[in-house]
């Protein structure tokens, strides 16, 4: 963004001092706002703000933008995607209408495989365009932070070529993007019945290759019934750590499934899904700096149980939310959506929803330093909304525009 001096904010929403990383618990309960506002954009950065009054007068290099008593809050950051995919799997769409269940479609070879044996005779020029199409999707819904997961190669060259096209999405768009090895999405199909041995060249083979082009920020594992054990998840997420990959992992989706563990004993920056656990895993999240993520979406599309967020809250933890935007579990990136899954099904305030989609989902992808809150030194990413309205708007009529403008 260049240089601007947005004056007449009518209420500038989301404000954080510097320095916090995540809200936990009681503090997910607020979000800060000052009305009557303005706020001033240097070098692509947040450099200052405060009441109208105190405006400062700027040179004339910088563009005054009047929002005439609009909204102003920081984008949306959406921490679990995986929008590199080829075509669709709109007939597995129709089987889980008839009755096949998530687990079913996977057993017959479908789902993962389905999206990979596609992906296999899909060009990198062509997937590009496919991804660039629905990352466009995602910033015109006010995401301007997101992290993109590889898992639909499942052979090394395929899961290169989805981390290029990621590479190719984060050199030419303005957005934040993270960028995940998840070569453990499923077993390859040429490895059916020696899932060992696919685990082996995911640690001999992928991993050395995705860090020798320097392709991956994390490395993630699907820990889950029927997927990978806790015993391969260690084992990869071992070898991520030790070329440089800070672990994310998919736990206890489909089952308790030991993920939440293996992922903290690694130093995860998050453990997503969350959709089955105990009180046990709770525990073990207090002691660490793993992010709980919670993936409504997936609930509400594959018809599970909903995270325990409210449960995390009073427990003192912290908890963000994503869209998990794919096209097996949760063909949906709107935050917004997000956000009201998080209101209605998982009673969430609005502001513990919005926190959890923006502050707290920054840090579960290493990115709270540069996005999630209006911080003085972040960078400048917006969504400027239609009128000045309570937060609760948002998830309360949530098929009501009520974006005006992202601004980035
Ligand atoms: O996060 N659970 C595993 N992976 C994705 C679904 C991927 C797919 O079905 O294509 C998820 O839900
Ligand atoms: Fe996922």
């Amino acid at each position: 963004m260049k240089d601007t001096l947005f004056v007449n904010i009518g209420r500038l929403a989301g404000i954080l001092p510097q320095g916090i990383r995540k809200l936990c618990g009681k503090d997910m309960d607020t979000v800060r706002s000052l009305d009557n506002a303005y706020l001033l954009v240097r070098g692509g950065k947040i450099a200052s703000f405060g009441k109208m009054e105190d405006v400062p007068s700027v040179s004339s290099d910088v563009f005054i933008e009047d929002l005439s008593g609009k909204m102003l809050m920081p984008a949306f950051c959406d921490a679990h995607t995986h929008i590199v995919y080829a075509g669709d799997r709109q007939q597995e769409f129709v089987d889980k209408i008839n009755g096949l269940s998530y687990e079913e479609i996977a057993k017959r070879g479908g789902g993962i495989l389905n999206s990979a044996d596609l992906l296999h005779s899909t060009s990198e020029d062509s997937l590009y365009g496919q991804a660039s199409q629905r990352l466009e999707e995602m910033i015109s819904k006010g995401t301007l932070t997101m992290e993109i997961k590889s898992g639909y190669g499942l052979r090394t060259e395929d899961e290169l070529k989805m981390l290029r096209v990621i590479r190719r999405l984060k050199e030419n768009y303005p957005v934040t993007i993270k960028a995940t090895f998840l070569g453990a999405h499923a077993v390859g199909r040429e490895y059916t019945g020696r899932q060992e041995e696919y685990v082996d060249l995911v640690c001999n083979e992928m991993i050395p290759a995705v860090a020798a082009e320097k392709l991956a920020d994390f490395v993630d594992v699907f820990c889950d019934e029927g997927f990978f054990t806790v015993e391969q998840t260690d084992r990869i997420l071992k070898t991520g750590v030790r070329y440089g990959m800070r672990p994310k992992i998919h736990a206890n989706e489909l089952a308790v499934s030991g993920g939440v563990q293996v992922g903290v004993k690694y130093n995860a920056v998050s453990v997503d899904h969350l959709e089955r656990t105990t009180d046990v895993e709770m525990e073990v999240l207090k002691n660490s700096d793993t992010m709980p993520l919670m993936l409504p979406g997936a609930s509400f599309f594959l018809g599970m149980p909903y995270g325990r967020a409210k449960d995390y809250v009073a427990a003192g933890l912290p908890v963000a939310l994503a869209s998990d935007c794919n096209p097996g579990s949760s063909p949906s990136c709107d935050m917004r959506f997000v956000m009201a899954l998080g209101c209605i099904k998982m009673r969430l305030t609005p502001e513990q929803s919005f926190n959890a989609c923006t502050i707290n989902a920054a840090c579960a992808m290493g990115c709270e330093d540069v996005a999630g809150s209006i911080t003085v030194g972040k960078k400048a990413g917006f969504i400027a909304t239609k009128k000045v309205m309570d937060l609760g708007f948002i998830p309360y009529f949530h098929q009501t525009p009520f974006i005006d403008r992202v601004l980035f």
